[in-house]
C-alpha cells in the first residue's frame, strides 16, 4: 500500500536526486504538466538515466507519461520501460481503452527487453478530460497491471472552463466533488489503490491534514505530493493511528472470544461483520507499513 506520491519534475536533476529520500514510498517523476513542451524530449533522456543510475530503489518509482493523444506519449514509453520504473502513470486517460493501449505498448516493450512480463504497473489519472468521467467504473478486471486510480480536477476544469475549483474554505467545489467520488468507488470497483490529488496550495500544512484526513475517511488509501514538507503529513493521514489500531485489536478479539456471535457490542455501540472487515483492514495495513519501515 502506497500512502504518499511525490511528484518531481522529470528535467530537475536536482530535485529528481532529493525525492527518494525525503520518506514518500513513491516517486512520480513527471515527463507532463512540470516539463515545457521545448525540454520534452531531454526530460524522457534524464528519467531514463535517473532510473538507470538506481540501481537499488528504496522507492517504487512510477514515471507521469504525456498523454495518449500527444505526440510524445509513444516516446515516452518506449524511451521510459527499458529502465524499469514500478510503474507508468497515465494521464488524462479517457478510460479502460487507453489503459488498454498502454497495455499492449507495455506487453512489446517488456518482451523486447527481456523485462517480466506484465511487472510494470498503470496507474491513470483518470478524471483529466469530461468523457473519462462517464468511465470511471469501467477499470475493474481489465488488467493486472493497473495499480491504482487516481484523479486531477486542474485539467478537468481547464476542459470545460471552469473558473474556480475550490470554494472560499478550500473545499472542493460540486463538480469536483462528485469526481473524486467517482475515483473513489471507481478504484474499489476495480479493487486497486484509491489515490486522492494534490493539494497545489503546498505551504498550508494545517489545510493538508485536514483534506488527507478526510480522504483517508472515505476510504483513499494514499495522496498525491508536490512538495516535500506534504509528505509527512500525508504519511501520517493514512497510516492507522494507535487508538484506531487498538479499538481493531479490541473488536478482532470480542469476535474470537464470541466465535459463535454475529453481533456484540463495544463501548456501548454495535459491532458487526463490517466492522470486522475493517478492523482486518487496518491491522493488514499496520503490518504492511510496519514490514517496509523497519525501526
Ligand atoms: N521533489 C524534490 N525536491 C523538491 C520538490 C519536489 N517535488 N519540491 C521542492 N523540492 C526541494 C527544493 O529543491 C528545495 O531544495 P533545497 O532546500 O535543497 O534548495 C526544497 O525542496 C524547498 O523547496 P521550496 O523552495 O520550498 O520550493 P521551490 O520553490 O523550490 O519549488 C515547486 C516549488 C512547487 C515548484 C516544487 O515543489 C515542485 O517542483 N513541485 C513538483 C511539481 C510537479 O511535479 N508538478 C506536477 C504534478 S501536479
Ligand atoms: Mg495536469
Amino acid at each position: 500500500m502506497i500512502r504518499s506520491f511525490l511528484f518531481s519534475p522529470g528535467d530537475n536533476e536536482k530535485k529528481m536526486g532529493k525525492a527518494s529520500g525525503i520518506g514518500a514510498d513513491s516517486v512520480i517523476l513527471d515527463l507532463e504538466d512540470s516539463v515545457a513542451e521545448s525540454r520534452k524530449s531531454i526530460a524522457r533522456e534524464m528519467v531514463s538515466e535517473f532510473l538507470l543510475s538506481e540501481t537499488k530503489p528504496t522507492v517504487e518509482y512510477y514515471v507521469r507519461v504525456n498523454p495518449m493523444d500527444s505526440t510524445f506519449c509513444k516516446e515516452d514509453v518506449a524511451k521510459i520501460v527499458p529502465s524499469k520504473p514500478a510503474g507508468i502513470m497515465l494521464p488524462k486517460a479517457n478510460g479502460a481503452q487507453d489503459v488498454g493501449v498502454l497495455v499492449n505498448y507495455l506487453d512489446i516493450l517488456e518482451a523486447e527487453h527481456d523485462i517480466k512480463p506484465n511487472s510494470t504497473k498503470i496507474l491513470p489519472v483518470a478524471t483529466e478530460t469530461a468523457a473519462a468521467v462517464f468511465t470511471l467504473g469501467e477499470y475493474a478486471g481489465i488488467t493486472s497491471r493497473l495499480s491504482g486510480l487516481t484523479w486531477g480536477a486542474e485539467d478537468l476544469g481547464a476542459a470545460v472552463g471552469a473558473s474556480v475549483n475550490l470554494q472560499p474554505d478550500k473545499d472542493w467545489t460540486t463538480p469536483y466533488q462528485m469526481v473524486r467520488s467517482l475515483c473513489l468507488f471507481g478504484a474499489h470497483a476495480a479493487e486497486v489503490q484509491a489515490i486522492d490529488t494534490v493539494m497545489a496550495d503546498f505551504r498550508d500544512l494545517e489545510q493538508l491534514k485536514k483534506v488527507s484526513d478526510n480522504a483517508r475517511q472515505d476510504g483513499f488509501t494514499g495522496k498525491m505530493a508536490i512538495h516535500p514538507a506534504q509528505v509527512p503529513v500525508i504519511n501520517v493521514a493514512f497510516s492507522p493511528s494507535l487508538e484506531e489500531l487498538e479499538h481493531a485489536r479490541a473488536v478482532l478479539a470480542l469476535f474470537e472470544e464470541n466465535p459463535n456471535a454475529g453481533t456484540l457490542q463495544l463501548d456501548g455501540k454495535m459491532i458487526d461483520k463490517p466492522h470486522i472487515v475493517q478492523a482486518s483492514r487496518i491491522i493488514a495495513l499496520a503490518e504492511q507499513i510496519a514490514a517496509k519501515n523497519p525501526e
